[in-house]
Formats: C-alpha cells, sequence, structure tokens
C-alpha cells in the first residue's frame, strides 16, 4: 500500500525526476499525492486528493529541488482528501514526513501531543510522526526520528526531512518496504525499486530496523538502535526505465495477459527434465532425502495467490501424493496452527510484500516451521526471509489484477509436484507425458488468446447482468473463484465462486432469469456431475456461459448454454492454466465495456502491505 520516494541530489534536478518515480508506483495506491521540497530554509508541499497526474498539473513547471520526498496514498485512517494526503508536516512545518503502514497507538500519542499544545490538520495516523519528530529535533534529524520512533507502536516505511537539515533525507522502516539507490543524480529511497528504475544504479533492501541517511551521492546505512549497520548487502538494479510501459496496450492487464504464454515458458524453461519425466527446483535447496521427510505441505497466500494456492494444492496432493492444503494466510496465523518439522511451508505470493502473508510466515517460523517462498519480486521481503524457495520468473506485474503472476505460481507448484512425485509414486511415463503437455502450454495460450473476440461477445451479451455465480469442480472450483474475484475487482459486478457441487445447497435459491452463470467445465473427470449442476441452473431459466476445453462436449453444452467458448484441449491437472486466462479475458471485456478504471480499481492496491 502507499508509494513512497525520496530523492536527495548532488546538484538541484527538477521535480519531474519525483513525479515520474512517484507514476510508477501508483499501483500502490492511488486515492491521493503528495510531494514536498525543500526552497531556502523552507519547506514547501503539495497534496491533493486525486491520482498522480492530477497533481502534476498542479506542479510548477520550473520547480527544482534538491532534494524531496513523494507519496501516492491508500487510505487507512482518514478519507482520501486534500489535508489527508501526505506529505505531512509538523505545526510550523519545519518537518516534512511521507509514510507506509499503520501507525496502531496514534490515538494516544496523538492525545498526549495535543496536551502539548499541537494543532492536527488531518484524521491520519501518520500526522503524528510528524509532531514526534520535531518535538525531539534537536539539531539531528536522524537522531530525532530515533528517538521519536522509540514511542511508536506499528508499522512503518518513513522518508523525512527537515528544514534545517537542506538536502537530507532520513528513512527508516519496521513492517513496510523501504529501498535504498544510488545513481549518477544522487540517492533515492523509495517502496519499490520500480520507482528508480533507470536512475539507480545500485540497490539495498532495508531490513526492519535499518534507518538510512542521504545526501547527495553520500548515504549511510545505519541502525535504528544506533550503530551502523555492516551487513546492508547492495545489489545492482536490472529493472529497465521502460519497465512500467504499456507499449501500445491500453492496459496494463491487457499487456500481461497477453505476455502470458512467454511469461509462463520462463517459469519452466531449464528447470524440467524430459527424460526422467522431474523438475529441478535449485532454488529449494533440499537433498533428495529432505523431500522423502515432508508429509504435509500448507500454502499460504492472499488473494489471487491464494487462488492459485488452491490449485497447486491439488496439484501436489494428486501427484506427490503429499496431504496438502491452500490456507488464508491471515486466517491461518491466528488459528494457532499445527506446526511439525515434517510439514514444508510457503508463503506465496506475487509481491512477497504482503503484510498478511509475511506475518503467517513468521508465526510458522517462530513454532519453528520450515517456510520457503514462492515468489516473483527478487529480494522481497518474503525472499529475504525464507531464503530458499521458488521464483515464478513472471516479470514485473504492474496492474492491480494479477494474471500471468497466478499463471506462474501454479507453474512453480507443478513443477514441486512432479519433483516430489517422481520421488515417490508418480511413473516416468505419467512425469514425461505431463512434461511434454506442459510444453505445449505456451502456444495453447496463444491459440486461446485469439479467441479474445469470443469472450468480448460474451461481455456483450450478459452486460445487462448484475450478478454471477462462477462455477467449477475439481480444477475448475478454485478457477470458478478466481474468475469471480476479477470480475468483482476490475468490473465492479457481485460475483461469487462456488463449486457447482455446493449450488444446491443454498445458492441456487438466487438463480432465475436475470441471475447469470459462468460454468467452467472442461471435460474432466467431474464433467458428467458439473453438467448435471449446469443442468439444475438452466432449469430454473438462469442464463449460462460455459467454457470448456475442446469439442468433446461442446454440442451437449450448446443445448444447455447461451454461448460456449471452446479453448484447446489439454490434460485434466493443466486445464487451469487455460481456463485461467479464459476467465481473466472475460472479466477484462466486461469491464471494458462498462468503462472501468481496470488497472486501477477503487479501493484496491496491488501490494497490500497493511495488515
Ligand atoms: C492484492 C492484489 C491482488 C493480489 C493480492 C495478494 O489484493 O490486488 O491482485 O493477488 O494482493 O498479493 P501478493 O503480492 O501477495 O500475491
Amino acid at each position: 500500500m502507499c508509494g513512497i520516494i525520496g530523492f536527495s541530489g548532488n546538484k538541484r534536478a527538477p521535480a519531474r525526476l519525483l513525479m515520474e518515480g512517484l507514476k510508477r508506483l501508483e499501483y500502490r495506491g492511488y486515492d491521493s499525492a503528495g510531494i514536498a521540497w525543500q526552497l531556502r530554509a523552507k519547506l514547501r508541499v503539495r497534496k491533493r486528493a486525486g491520482k498522480v497526474d492530477e497533481l502534476w498539473d498542479e506542479l510548477p513547471e520550473e520547480v527544482m529541488l534538491r532534494a524531496g520526498i513523494a507519496h501516492t496514498r491508500w487510505a487507512t485512517h482518514g478519507s482520501p482528501s486534500d489535508a489527508n494526503a501526505h506529505p505531512h508536516t509538523d505545526g510550523p512545518e519545519r518537518i516534512a514526513l511521507v509514510h507506509n503502514g499503520v501507525i496502531d497507538n496514534f490515538r494516544s500519542l496523538k492525545a498526549d501531543l495535543e496536551k502539548r499544545g499541537h494543532v492536527f490538520r488531518s484524521e491520519t495516523d501518520t500526522e503524528v510522526l510528524a509532531h514526534l519528530i520535531s518535538e525531539h529535533c534537536n539539531g539531528s534529524l536522524e537522531e530525532a526520528v530515533r528517538t521519536a520512533l522509540r514511542l511508536v507502536e506499528g508499522t512503518y516505511g518513513i522518508a523525512v526531512m527537515s528544514a534545517d537539515e537542506p538536502g537530507k533525507i532520513v528513512a527508516t522502516r519496521r513492517g513496510s518496504p523501504l529501498i535504498v539507490g544510488v545513481g549518477d543524480e544522487g540517492s533515492f529511497v523509495a517502496s519499490d525499486a520500480v520507482a528508480m528504475a533507470g536512475r539507480a544504479d545500485e540497490v539495498v533492501n532495508l531490513e526492519d530496523g535499518d534507518l538510512a541517511v542521504l545526501i547527495g551521492d553520500e548515504h549511510r546505512i545505519l541502525r535504528l538502535a544506533g550503530g551502523e549497520n555492516h551487513q546492508a548487502i547492495w545489489s545492482a538494479l536490472d529493472l529497465p526505465p521502460t519497465v512500467a510501459d504499456k507499449q501500445g496496450y491500453p492496459h496494463y492487464m491487457l499487456k500481461e495477459i497477453m505476455e502470458q504464454p512467454d511469461a509462463l515458458e520462463d517459469c519452466f524453461r531449464g528447470r524440467i527434465q524430459r527424460d526422467s519425466g522431474t523438475a529441478k527446483l535449485g532454488g529449494l535447496q533440499m537433498e533428495p532425502r529432505d523431500f522423502l521427510q515432508i508429509d504435509r505441505v500448507r500454502l499460504l497466500g492472499c488473494g489471487t495467490s491464494y487462488m492459485s494456492s488452491c490449485v497447486g494444492a491439488r496439484m501436489i496432493t494428486d501427484l506427490a501424493r503429499i496431504e496438502t492444503t491452500a490456507e488464508y494466510a491471515p486466517e491461518y496465523r491466528y488459528s494457532n496452527p499445527i506446526v511439525d518439522r515434517n510439514m514444508l511451508f510457503f508463503g506465496v505470493s506475487q509481491s512477497g510484500e504482503t503484510a498478511d502473508t509475511i506475518m503467517a510466515m513468521r508465526e510458522v517460523q517462530r513454532k519453528g516451521g520450515r517456510v520457503m517462498g514462492i515468489v516473483n519480486r527478487v529480494a522481497s521481503t518474503i525472499a529475504r526471509e525464507t531464503g530458499a524457495g521458488i521464483y515464478i520468473h513472471a516479470g514485473f506485474e504492474y496492474a492491480v489484477a494479477s494474471t500471468k503472476t497466478m499463471l506462474n505460481t501454479m507453474m512453480a507448484l507443478l513443477l514441486f509436484a512432479l519433483l516430489v512425485g517422481r520421488m515417490r509414486d508418480l511413473s516416468l511415463a505419467r512425469g514425461r507425458e505431463l512434461i511434454e503437455e506442459v510444453e505445449q502450454l505456451p502456444e495453447k495460450i496463444r491459440q486461446l488468446l485469439v479467441l479474445r473476440g469470443d469472450f468480448r461477445e460474451a461481455a456483450r451479451h450478459f452486460a445487462d447482468s448484475h450478478n454471477f455465480y462462477f462455477m467449477g469442480r475439481g480444477y475448475s472450483f478454485p478457477i470458478a473463484m478466481e474468475g469471480a474475484l476479477k470480475l468483482k475487482e476490475i468490473a465492479y459486478v457481485h460475483a461469487e465462486g462456488y463449486s457447482a457441487a455446493e449450488m444446491k445447497h443454498g445458492p441456487i435459491a438466487l438463480i432465475d432469469e436475470s441471475f447469470a452463470s459462468v460454468f467452467v467445465i472442461p471435460p474432466d473427470s467431474v464433467f458428467s456431475r458439473t453438467f448435471t449442476n449446469l443442468q439444475e441452473v438452466r432449469a430454473r431459466k438462469g442464463p449460462v456461459l460455459s467454457i470448456t476445453c475442446g469439442d468433446q462436449r461442446t454440442e451437449e453444452l450448446a443445448d444447455y448454454s447461451d454461448q460456449v467458448i471452446v479453448l484447446p484441449e489439454t490434460d485434466e491437472i493443466l486445464t487451469p492454466f487455460l481456463t485461467t486466462v479464459a476467465v481473466q479475458l472475460f472479466a477484462y471485456e466486461f469491464a471494458e465495456l462498462r468503462g472501468c478504471p481496470i488497472d486501477q480499481p477503487k479501493n484496491l492496491a496491488k501490494s497490500v502491505t497493511v495488515e
């Protein structure tokens, strides 16, 4: 949540430099934006409700800054208004600060500060930090930050400036990501390295309790508790400046949907071993005998990462014969989970920064459990805190609604299932058969993407429906849930995902001619059962869109559906790689027809770094 960028230059630079970075952070929140910079001995602040572009339009062209901080917000405390936008300042406006996170004890801190005469201008938790730091500022900004934060409970990634120390930015974190970068123009701090792509050459991920002091390209990484951090690891930044370009597509989401064939190949290339019908996953850092000890696997995730975990859990259970479940990370964390030495846990996350997933993993680690990561963003918090796992190699994903990372997460879990399966009961022939099918998936997805017109037609046909069930069974059940999630997220249409089997236990009560159903119904081992459920919907006059794979059952489906979309055929276990793309396209076309802001759906953010 919330994007932060700070810059301290070797010489004065145009404000555009910060605004460009801020624009690339907009996927982290986009309800308000602001910037602070120093002009002579004063701090200047511009902030407003709305998108980064609106702020940019208002900013005088000639603004040059030696140092500045900027923020794009996803509201937690206080509505998205001009006053609640960051940066926040103290009373005399000598301190300016941007924050990502939640200050849990802000009410009591605020009450104490008010008693001491401080006057607040916003409803945010953040503003107390500016006042607290100001109270302790007697010469050194970093010392003031150190002292003030001792009083603070909660999570934060902050960047702070003081009117009294021109050119200096102090940044520190607890629970919210912050990255420091250095390039020819000076030094940067940001909540995501993408903000400094093309400008910083080297970066370091701050750890909780690190405190960075930046003045031009002089930078120091200290510890909040005192002293230097000698362990900080710098690495080259390999994000090109074009990383956030739409490359001619109207939306990032469509671009990322279209990238899926290549992205998927990037995940399995070099990892599958055709001859032995298995996979190689060096990042797990496990010896063959270690795998034999595992008797349960738990996949912890949120949102679309949870949906891909549901598919992965089936794959691992099916192929590796290890009892595996997908768990909503925040529920798991508070369920007093059983953790033992034969269990293997994965934190599953595109960003590697989702607070709920991180907290669930830490709870398992606290109990002595073995946790690995399945993540997209290299060197993210989950990747660092687990130290082992599987990178999904999907490339940068910018749209708030995850697409290509769902496919690649499922592929990472399939490779794990193959690897462990082939150590247990999975035959060489079946392993090879699956690998052959996996290698054909990118091409089949390309064929599917050509069907975009069918999904547009379906969106038009169902344009007046305000309620949808997405239904599937077996491997298609999680895809039904994902289809419903996507439609809600980007098209703002009420949709629920169900096992088609569950329908008769309640949901069917709502079916009539105005309540539409999307059936994800490949010709798999549960086809006849799902088809019975579909007919039950039809018997109650419910409109139906059927999504199937191959021609085998198309005619039967056509008799009971308003429209049937036929995807390429594949092995039952691999159908999610095709049906997922289908529900993405349906949601995309539906949202486009309704004129929704597809890449920036209201109330959402891509990276949810608060609990
Ligand atoms: C947010 C995003 C979703 C994403 C979820 C989990 O809700 O809007 O698209 O699936 O977070 O994110 P993660 O980075 O952990 O996969």
